[in-house]
Order: C-alpha cells, then structure tokens, then sequence
C-alpha cells in the first residue's frame, strides 16, 4: 500500500482541525459581539445616568468568554455530545457581563434600564439579593438575549449578567477560593464565618443606601428638570 506522505499527512490533519476550529470560532466571535453589545449597552446608561444624578451607578464593568476547556468540562459534566449546537443551546454564560455598582438600588435599576430596550429578551431572572444562596450569596443575575448583526444576517445570542455591590463582589471572591479548595481543614467553620459576613455585608449594604437617600433627597429637582427638558440636556457642570 501506497503511504502518504508525511507532509500530505499534516495538511489532511490540519484540515481536519479546520473542520472543527472554524465553527467553533465563529461561535465565539457571535458570543463575544453579544457580550460587547451588552456592555455597551450598560456603559452608555452609566454615562447618561451620572448626568442625572452625579453619580455612576455601576463603578466597574468586566467582560469575559467562557474558556474553551471550561466549556468541553460543563457539556461533559452534564451529559450532553459536544458540538456547536448543544453548547449554544444548553450553555447560558458563555458570554459573562458583570456589573459592580456601589449601591444595591442601583442594580435593580440598571436592570430595569436595560430590560426595557426593546432588543432585549428577558430569558431568566435570578434575584439572590432578595432571596440570597444557603451560603451567603448575594448577586442578582440575568440572562437575556441580544441581538448580533453578521453579514449574514440577524442572530439572537445569550448573555449572562451579575450585578453586584462591591461589597458582594469582595465576599463572592473569598467564596470562589473556599468552592475551590477540596480537603480544607475547618472548611465548615471557615464558611460559618464566610456566612456570617455575607449578612453583615448585606446589612452595611442597607446602611449606605440609606445614607445615600437621605444625602441626595435635595437632589430631586434636578432629576425633574432634566425629565421635563429632556431634549436639551444640561451642561455638564
Ligand atoms: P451554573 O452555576 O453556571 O451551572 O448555573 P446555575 O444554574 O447554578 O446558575 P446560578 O445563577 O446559580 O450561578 C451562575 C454563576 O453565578 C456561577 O457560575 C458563579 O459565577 C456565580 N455564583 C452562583 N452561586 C455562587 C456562589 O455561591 N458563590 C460564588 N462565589 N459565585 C456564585
Ligand atoms: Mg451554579
């Protein structure tokens, strides 16, 4: 028998890679628009937000795509053959938005902003400030649909979005290391403790929003004003 040869070999490998790579990119690239689509989406009701009422209502915005391996080892874990179909039907964060806001009001209203475009499709609410996890989690979470414009046309793409306050945001990441870390000495004493802070958290987190209300109750006019001349914004001070 005729052997091919070797350098015939990798360009037949190559290709067979190809195969599977280009789709698998063009899933990604569809994921990382809508994902983008999102944070513009937020950024911009930030900006017209801070002219309203002085102040930002998220101070950081972080993007990220779910890694490949991550993605293989959540269709794996749960059961499902992998291919471009499955993982876009079955995976709702593999475009990640989160949201970090100062003030718990914020959250719910940066929510409602955003829910309110009439692009937007509402797939899943998850409100686990008001209904927090066993553990301590505190977040509020979205998935919602947006739509991304390819040279083939219109397609609707999942994205998964967190809001949280900073203080959230500080505790959760402890949290990450404790979910991590397997055979940890004291571990249920350590997430006892970990609990305990989520709800002083959450208590210090009611606290500075009532601060915040009692400081910016003068503030009110000013909202109207820019309601009642929403054509012509005031100048920026
Ligand atoms: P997956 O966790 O993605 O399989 O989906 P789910 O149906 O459990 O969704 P859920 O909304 O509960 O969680 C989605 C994401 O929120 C997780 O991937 C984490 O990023 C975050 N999250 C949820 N629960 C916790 C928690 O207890 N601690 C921390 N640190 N993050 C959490
Ligand atoms: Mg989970």
């Amino acid at each position: 028998m005729e052997k091919n040869n070797p350098l015939e070999e990798d360009l037949l490998r190559l290709e067979e890679l190809q195969n599977i790579t280009q789709p698998f990119m063009q899933m990604m690239m569809e994921y990382r628009c809508a994902m983008e689509e999102i944070a513009t989406k937020l950024r911009n009701l930030n900006d017209e937000f801070a002219l309203l009422y002085d102040r930002n209502p998220f101070e950081t915005i972080k993007t990220r795509i779910k890694r490949p391996v991550s993605i293989l080892e959540k269709m794996k874990r749960r059961g499902f053959p992998v291919t471009i179909e499955n993982m876009r039907r079955e995976l709702s964060d593999i475009a990640g938005v989160r949201v970090i806001c100062s003030f718990q009001e914020d959250i719910y209203t940066l929510a409602d902003l955003l829910l309110e475009q009439d692009d937007i499709r509402l797939i899943q609410k998850k409100d686990y400030i008001e209904h927090p996890k066993p553990n301590g989690y505190r977040s509020f979470h979205l998935i919602v649909e947006v739509p991304v414009f390819l040279s083939s046309g219109k397609i609707m793409r999942r994205v998964e979005i967190q809001f949280r306050t900073i203080a959230m945001d500080f505790w959760a990441s402890l949290d990450h290391k404790l979910r991590y870390k397997k055979n940890l000495k004291h571990g249920e004493s350590i997430a006892a403790e970990l609990k305990d802070c989520a709800d002083a958290i959450s208590r210090i987190d009611g606290k500075m929003q009532d601060i915040l209300i009692r400081i910016e109750g003068d503030d009110e006019p000013k909202r109207k004003h820019f309601e009642e001349n929403s054509d012509a914004p005031p100048a920026a001070e």
